[in-house]
């Protein structure tokens, strides 16, 4: 059983310590946070916690550094959590040790501390029996806001979890949980799949576990030029995933009929001039976007739905090059449509958030915009989550 924050008494949180775990992984440039959706879905539990006089303590990663790295330092969150709570949030240098002990003490009820990124003590990664048992040692009650790092078998967000008696999610990793749950045991129907990017591999095992649900599976991006491939289609220079070829031949089998790949594409043999070819890609030419008929296929499917459920993942190509944004623009714009029109939508994954964002299809024009990557894919995968089993495991 998965116990939330508020089925809590609120009065069990008055003075208490709360460790939160969050996920402040965001981009940052110049010491600014530049994408901050993971920060701004953690408030709610933040400001649960302030009101009812908790000591809020937040902890977090940001990025893989090896060592203490100011490049990876959690100082710019801290500004940018002050600026959207405007309220005050103490910053220290450090997640563990004397010092962050004293800090913690001193904070005042309903007060906010942000630690310094978890990854600069590599035992973290490791989830090391003693820095798991420092991390324990800072609070009475630990929450998990972090959804998107609960496939993770870190100290942070496993082995120290299990040393503390109350341990609860917070409010938005149990509506992660809802939201993609739905989709992995019951999707709404129809159930239609949008797959882009490049990885095959990181997307197997979800794609095993919902294409015997889904009703369409729309397959743009870099992945497209495998599945054409195994189709018999020439594709030039394109991207080609040799490794992955077995499986996508096989769910070419089974699955081929639901399956919708592009019949057109933009390509370029440079990436400065482009042009549009319809069928086979010809030699010395790759692929960077799926073409306008292709386009026009997808947005129908999608804008078409009805009133089931539509899950996008990974973008239709390299839509950072304006030349090549149009594909996964029209995807972004068709799934604003299919949510107005009343569909249920869905969307994960770093590169498909920042497409929509692009695009300028507003966050309040998608159902459920997950904060995670790899994270979502795992979950909706079948696989374990030490993130979401540890808090599971409650005394
Ligand atoms: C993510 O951005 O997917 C999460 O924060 C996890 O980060 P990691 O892949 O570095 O563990």
């Amino acid at each position: 059983m998965l116990r939330s924050i508020s089925d809590l008494d609120d009065i069990q949180y008055y003075g208490k310590k709360v460790l939160v775990r969050v996920d402040f992984n965001v981009n940052i440039s110049n010491g600014v946070v530049t994408e901050d959706y993971r920060i701004r879905s953690v408030i709610p539990t933040i400001e649960y916690l302030v009101k009812r006089g908790a000591k809020v303590i937040l902890a977090s990663h940001l990025g893989r550094p090896k060592f203490r790295d100011q490049n990876n330092s959690l100082a710019p969150v801290a500004v940018r959590l002050k600026e959207i709570l405007n309220r005050n949030v103490d910053f220290i240098d450090d997640c563990i040790g004397k010092e962050v002990y004293r800090k913690i003490e001193k904070l005042n009820f309903g007060n906010i501390l942000l630690l310094e990124n978890l990854r600069y003590h590599p035992e973290e990664q490791n989830d090391d029996p003693e820095f798991c048992k420092a991390i324990a040692s800072l609070a009475d009650i630990y929450v998990s806001d972090a959804f998107s790092t609960s496939h993770r078998k870190h100290a942070s967000t496993y082995g120290a979890v299990k040393n503390f008696d109350i341990r609860l999610s917070g409010f938005s990793l149990k509506k992660e949980i809802e939201y993609l749950s739905m989709i992995r045991y019951n999707p709404r129907k129809p159930f239609t799949l949008v797959v882009g990017g490049s990885k095959i591999k990181d997307k197997i095992g979800a794609l095993e576990n919902l294409l015997p649900k889904a009703d369409k599976l729309l397959i743009g991006g870099a992945a497209a030029y495998t599945f054409l491939k195994a189709k018999g289609f020439k594709i030039g220079d394109s991207l080609f995933d040799e490794e992955h070829f077995d499986w996508v031949t096989k769910a070419l089998s089974s699955f081929g009929e639901k399956i919708l790949l592009p019949v057109d594409h933009i390509v370029s043999s440079d990436e400065n001039s482009f042009t549009t070819v319809t069928g086979d890609i010809p030699d010395g030419m790759c692929g960077f976007d799926i073409g306008n008929e292709t386009s026009r296929i997808f947005s129908s499917e999608i804008g078409g739905n009805g009133f089931g459920t539509i899950f996008w993942n990974g973008p239709m190509g390299m839509f950072e090059v304006g030349q090549f944004a149009g594909g996964t623009m029209n995807v972004a714009k068709s799934m604003a449509l299919a949510f107005w029109r009343g569909a249920m939508t869905l969307v994960g994954g770093g590169d498909t958030i920042a497409a929509l964002k692009k695009s300028g299809v507003s966050e309040s024009e998608v159902t459920h915009l997950s904060t995670g990557g790899g994270a979502t894919l795992r979950f909706l995968a079948g696989d374990k989550m030490p993130g979401i089993e540890a808090l599971e495991q409650v005394n």
